[in-house]
């Protein structure tokens, strides 16, 4: 079945070099993830993420995403992994929140000193973005298509975003998030634990949609971290039974730093 599209301007092109959101590769696409109407991205229901079932206030209406995310940074956990991520990263280069939804990780990151930007698949989530931060960047792009230069930031995030990605396709996902890192430069990648596939049609508010859930195991995430490239440095899991219901990974890790000669 073909995957739906949303719909939208193109992907700002590939000429800000200084700019970490630089994301075109227009033609040809590869094939996207499976994702919703623009109208509803899954990440626009609240429902999927790790405080998803807490922010019910975004029942219908696209701001649960929004205050998810804040309640994500409230959760000590968390906080604690993205303070660690700050610290890492901080003057490393640039990094980039891949899946960012609304922002609010984005902003969160930026308060802590990160030179951040963000891009997501839904030109609605990256409208919702800009306006409610409106001093940051963010930029329409599929995780599956982001034109990153080698080397050139100091962190990626994939902040409950890459669940939607299918399994096939994560691998060369994180192969180019280990490309684009700076030797030394770290991951961040959270996630929904567990076994097999969720296929969504409905979100909040019972509006039609259409995506899957990918669960994964911690040990299997983590070797496909190894397997592109990086060293995993620290892994936190959070037990079920968290507003998801569901049990939660955090997997940092980093570009290994490249060899002095002679050692
Ligand atoms: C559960 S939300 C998490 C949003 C944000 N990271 C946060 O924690 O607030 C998942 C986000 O991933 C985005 N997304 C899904 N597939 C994507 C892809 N292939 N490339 C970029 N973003 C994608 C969705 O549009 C949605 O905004």
């Amino acid at each position: 079945m073909p995957v739906p599209r949303p719909e939208g301007p193109a992907p700002p092109c590939r000429a800000a070099a200084a700019d970490a959101t630089r994301v075109c590769r227009a033609a040809p696409r590869q094939p996207g993830p499976p994702t919703t109407p623009e109208r509803s991205p899954p990440g626009d229901q609240g429902a999927d993420a790790p405080g998803g079932a807490r922010s019910g206030g975004g029942r219908g209406h696209g701001w649960g995403r929004a205050s998810r995310a804040r309640a994500d940074a409230d959760r000590p956990w968390l906080r604690a992994g993205l303070a660690v991520f700050a610290e890492e990263v901080r003057g490393l280069g640039p990094v980039l929140d891949v899946g960012c939804g609304p922002g609010a990780i984005t902003a969160h990151l930026a308060g802590l000193g990160v030179d951040v930007s963000g891009v997501d698949l839904s030109p609605r989530m990256v409208e919702h973005a800009r306006r409610l931060h409106p001093g940051l960047r963010f930029a329409v792009a599929s995780a599956t298509e982001l034109d990153l230069e080698a080397g050139s930031l100091g962190g990626i995030l994939g902040w409950w975003s890459l669940f939607n990605l299918p399994r096939d396709v994560l691998p060369e996902v994180l192969a180019s998030f280990a490309r684009a890192l700076v030797p030394g430069g770290h991951a961040l990648i959270g996630t929904h634990v567990g076994e097999g596939d969720l296929p969504r049609t409905e979100a909040y508010g019972g509006v039609p949609v259409t995506w899957t859930t990918h669960l994964w195991q911690p040990e299997h995430l983590g070797d496909l971290i190894v397997a592109a490239g990086l060293e995993p440095t620290a892994q936190l899991q959070l037990a079920p039974g968290g507003p998801s219901g569901r049990a939660q990974v955090l997997i940092s890790a980093r570009r290994p730093p490249e060899a002095v000669p002679g050692r």
